[in-house]
């Protein structure tokens, strides 16, 4: 197979790094790292890969995606690495190695997954990133890590921070701009100081200047997909923002994006909060694991940015740019911008509670608002 013939035709110079991938099709025996001059990210050879994770070793599986298995790894330098290999080289994972080592090569924020290299030759597809020892917020919120209750409120708030932050930066200050197309707990990992760093820009597509909004087919995961983007596969930046908004809800709740009710009917986490949001009970909304040690007015704040970042409709939700400023800003103006109906003579400093009925007018909007989510999301059932 002709290696990366399926490159997208974008400014970024992809026919360099077509080069770069031939040039690997020979050298599996050396186990040089190669830095290349012009590119920020090493070629591995196959053989200091093997090495590094016991020749993909079952024990050093970390876990499996749709698009291959992770292997932790040590480097002959005596560095952690986590190896993504490509189960198939189908066009599509063919693709998928392409976009993702491209864009994650390029793109460095403190809280997006840095990668390392990569190494492609043959039938072998191997992405290099950091290690990242504290797992994904996946794995604290649902999985083998949960009952550990790591994640205390403060931890939520910085993770949720730093993943608005990586993605507001993806979104407004990469050039083109890209979006990411698959937000999810399992794509967002911690660092040994639970920094959040987002991964897999596999499903990110380019967006060139000018272009308002692409219509593609549609990937990404269920429970985390905007109900424009579900049913006409329009993407656009807002359609991370509503996955962003269902990533929040999980934070603060610790509950999954869709839950299975007794008798099989799906429930999905706005649906699950709007009735709380709209009798101002956000306390309720809180993951019952923080056994009430969270700050109330924060709970409320984030769980407004939540359902706004929700909306039925794209232009009604806000920017990531929006979402990091609410997420940081003081909670007085925070509560003022998400809930876009203020009160000027209103106490911002005033104390939350919660027979407090500030709510109201929010939820009414909502409630107009949820009943087209509701109608939308039974028809893409
Ligand atoms: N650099 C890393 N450090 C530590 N764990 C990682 C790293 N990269 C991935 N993982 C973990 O390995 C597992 C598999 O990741 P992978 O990205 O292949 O699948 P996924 O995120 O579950 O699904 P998808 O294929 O849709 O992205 C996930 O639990 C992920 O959190
Ligand atoms: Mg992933």
């Amino acid at each position: 197979m002709k290696a990366f013939s399926f490159f997208p035709r974008t400014k970024m110079p992809w026919n360099c790094f077509c080069c770069v991938s031939q040039d690997q099709e020979e050298p599996a025996e050396t186990s040089r790292v190669h830095k290349n001059r012009d590119y920020p990210w090493d070629i591995y050879s196959l053989k200091e890969l093997l090495h590094a994770t016991n020749s993909f070793h079952h024990d050093n599986k970390i876990g499996e995606g749709g698009f291959g298995s992770v292997y932790w790894g040590r480097t002959s330098k005596g560095v952690e690495i986590a190896v993504k290999r490509l189960k198939t080289m189908s066009a599509k994972a063919e693709m998928e190695f392409a976009v993702e080592v491209e864009i994650l090569g390029r793109v460095r924020h403190r809280n997006l997954l840095g990668l390392r290299g990569f190494y492609a030759g043959g039938e072998e597809r191997l992405i290099v990133y950091d290690y990242m020892p504290n797992h994904s917020l996946i794995t604290h919120l649902h999985g083998q890590l949960a009952a550990d209750c790591l994640l205390d409120w403060p931890r939520r708030m910085s993770i949720a921070i730093g993943s608005a932050e990586g993605l507001s930066y993806l979104h407004h200050e990469v050039n083109p701009h890209i979006i990411h197309r698959d937000i999810k707990a399992s794509n967002v990992l911690l660092d040994t100081e639970f920094e959040a760093k987002v991964a897999d820009f596999g499903f990110a597509k380019l967006i060139p200047d000018g272009v308002t909004h692409l219509t593609t087919r549609v990937k990404g995961t269920l429970g985390y997909l905007a109900p424009e983007y579900a049913m006409w596969g329009k993407v656009s930046e807002s359609c991370d923002v509503y996955s962003f908004g269902i990533l929040l809800l999980e934070i603060i709740s610790g509950k999954k994006p869709i839950e299975k009710l007794p008798g099989g009917v799906k429930r999905d986490i706005v649906q699950w909060a709007t009735p709380y949001v709209q009798k101002g009970l956000f306390n309720q909304i809180a993951d019952s694991r923080l056994k009430g040690k969270f700050d109330r007015e924060q709970v409320k704040s984030t769980v407004l940015i939540a359902m706004k970042c929700t909306d039925n409709s794209p232009d009604n939700r806000p920017t990531m740019i929006e979402v990091v400023d609410w997420l940081k800003g003081g909670i007085g103006r925070r509560k003022k911008e998400i809930t876009n109906h203020v009160d000027e003579t209103e106490d911002e400093e005033e104390v939350y509670d919660e027979t407090d009925t500030d709510h109201e007018n929010y939820g009414m909007e909502l409630s107009d608002a949820r009943e087209n989510i509701t109608r939308a999301r039974s028809q893409r059932r």
